[in-house]
């Protein structure tokens, strides 16, 4: 296969059609050995909350692929609409082609007009990272029933209200309402899946989009990955679900007007990327 067919090339992928035989129309995604992360001292720090690719890690692809496929494998068989097709390689998946959630810019002569591109879902079990930033009047690791927001991408994703996504018209109040859904009851199962291996889903992000073949279906599609979820071992639930344990975990702080959360219990993606091999 060449790079004719190449659709788009990210961060962790690479997305080609596929011109010919039992797939073609269908796409065909590569995970890539590239990580992404910051700099110190000269060396690659990765860290899958940055958005600069620093390096690779032989293997990081194949590992990706098997854990979406375990996932996705997961959803299917609930029958909960996703993009996936099959796996064919260790690091080659088939997938349906979808057009991520985003919206033409309405007014192009409009200098600084840009579009909304490739919407961001987050989920939280609880509260940590920029949710207890924004809203750092909130108990740290507190229940916070698997709230979705939505958030544009680009150099600096961008919070959307869902009320702001429905009146601007990237999305009808129904498909809004039915894309949430959809996140929540995906993300109650990644979590209970975790859960069977004694570990504990704080929080993480999904992409949907519409099926570009059949009835525009919202499914979720791009990757589940040890990339888009934020992990940690030790959660002690208490009877609202909040995690007794915060006193010992979260570290905050507050330094020029900036806040930062760490959780001292969180577990690397390193370490937890084996799990569902
Ligand atoms: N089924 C699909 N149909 C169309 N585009 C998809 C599908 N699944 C994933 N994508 C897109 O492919 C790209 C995957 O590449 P990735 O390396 O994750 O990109 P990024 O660097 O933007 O995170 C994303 O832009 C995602 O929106
Ligand atoms: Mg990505």
């Amino acid at each position: 296969m060449t790079n004719e067919n190449l659709v788009y090339s990210g961060k962790s992928k690479d997305v080609f059609t596929i011109a010919e035989g039992p797939h073609a129309g269908k796409y065909r995604l590569v995970f890539k050995d590239d990580a992404t992360g910051y700099m110190e001292n000269g060396k690659p720090v990765f860290d899958p909350g940055y958005d600069t690719v620093v390096g690779q890690i032989s293997g990081k692809g194949a590992i990706a692929c098997r854990f979406a496929t375990h996932f996705f494998k997961l959803l299917q068989a609930r029958n909960v609409p996703s993009h996936y097709i099959e796996t064919i390689s260790e690091n080659e998946m088939i997938v349906e082609p979808a057009d991520p959630l985003s919206m033409a810019v309405e007014s192009p002569s409009f200098p600084g007009s840009a579009p909304l591109l490739n919407l961001e879902f987050t989920w939280r079990n609880n509260a940590t990272g920029s949710f207890w930033r924004r809203y750092p009047f909130v108990r740290p690791c507190r229940n916070v029933h698997k709230v979705v927001e939505v958030w544009t991408k680009g150099d600096v994703d961008v919070l959307i209200t869902l009320e702001a996504l429905a009146e601007t018209g990237a999305m009808s109040k129904d498909e809004i309402a039915q894309s949430v859904e959809l996140v929540q009851s995906i993300a109650q199962i990644v979590s209970q899946e975790f859960a069977a291996n004694d570990l504990h889903v704080i929080d993480g992000k999904f992409e949907l989009g519409r099926l570009k073949q059949g009835d525009g279906k919202i499914v979720i599609i791009d990757e589940i990955s040890p990339d888009v979820l934020r992990v940690c071992k030790g959660y002690i639930p208490d009877d609202s679900g909040n995690c007794a344990a915060y006193q010992q975990c979260a570290i905050t702080s507050l330094f020029d007007g900036k806040r930062t959360i760490k959780n001292r219990n969180q577990v690397p993606a390193a370490d937890f990327m084996n799990i569902f091999l």
